[in-house]
């Protein structure tokens, strides 16, 4: 079987956690076996930069520096997980991949899209996802169901509303320009979400 590889994004808290692990449960339950991982980390090393790159006591940390840190975890899911697990013919399921690189630091941190998209490309070796949910949702939206889960907020996340914004416009203007991301309304229920997100991967399996 073919492996296939999918990618959920959006702003944080736009609920692709729950998605993530209910695309999980049904893939399991038809029988595939799926692998789920989350970026940054997924392995030793990534878990490490994690580390790094949301402790909020690394404030004074340069967006090229956020951008390479990224990168490098990227690369290192590439070669240690990723590849290996789609060429077994699982499939995977990443929560955020390059296209939050994409977003993050080319949009809203002001690195520039054009170079974030080369350093996407040299950090996977050229993997891209077979498909791309973008979980969209208002940046209001967002922080209701954030309070809801009253969990307290990591470097990024602490950047502010308004630099929020810049990274849906980026999540925004990436699915624009690209036909491998499906944008899905965020602020409808998690089933209805869901059932948007099944009916797309249906047709890829
Ligand atoms: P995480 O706790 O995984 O956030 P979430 O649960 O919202 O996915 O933290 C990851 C943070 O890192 C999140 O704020 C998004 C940010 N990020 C980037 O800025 N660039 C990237 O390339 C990636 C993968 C994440």
């Amino acid at each position: 079987m073919k492996g296939v590889f999918i990618t959920f994004e959006g702003i944080d808290g736009c609920g692709k956690s729950t998605q993530t692990s209910m695309c999980r449960t049904w893939l399991e339950e038809l029988g595939r076996t799926v692998l789920l991982v989350r970026e940054p980390g997924g392995t030793k090393i990534g878990e490490r930069i994690r580390e790094l790159l949301l402790d909020k006591k690394n404030s004074s940390m340069a967006p090229l520096t956020e951008l390479f840190l990224f990168e490098a975890a990227r690369a290192q899911i590439v070669e240690e997980v990723i590849k290996p697990a789609l060429s077994e013919g699982k499939i995977v399921i990443c929560d955020r991949f390059f296209d939050s690189s994409y977003a993050y630091q080319g949009c809203a941190r002001g690195l520039g899209p054009e170079m974030v998209s080369r350093l996407n490309m040299d950090a996977t070796g050229g993997l891209a996802p077979d498909i791309t949910f973008f979980l969209d949702i208002s940046v209001e939206g967002a922080i209701k169901r954030r309070n809801v889960r009253g969990e307290e907020k990591d470097r990024i996340e602490s950047a502010g509303d308004a630099f929020q914004e810049k990274v849906r416009l980026g999540f925004i203007r990436a699915a624009s320009e690209d036909g491998r991301i499906v944008t899905v309304d965020a602020s409808l229920s998690p089933d209805e979400i869901f059932a948007q997100i099944r009916e797309k991967i249906e047709a890829l399996i």
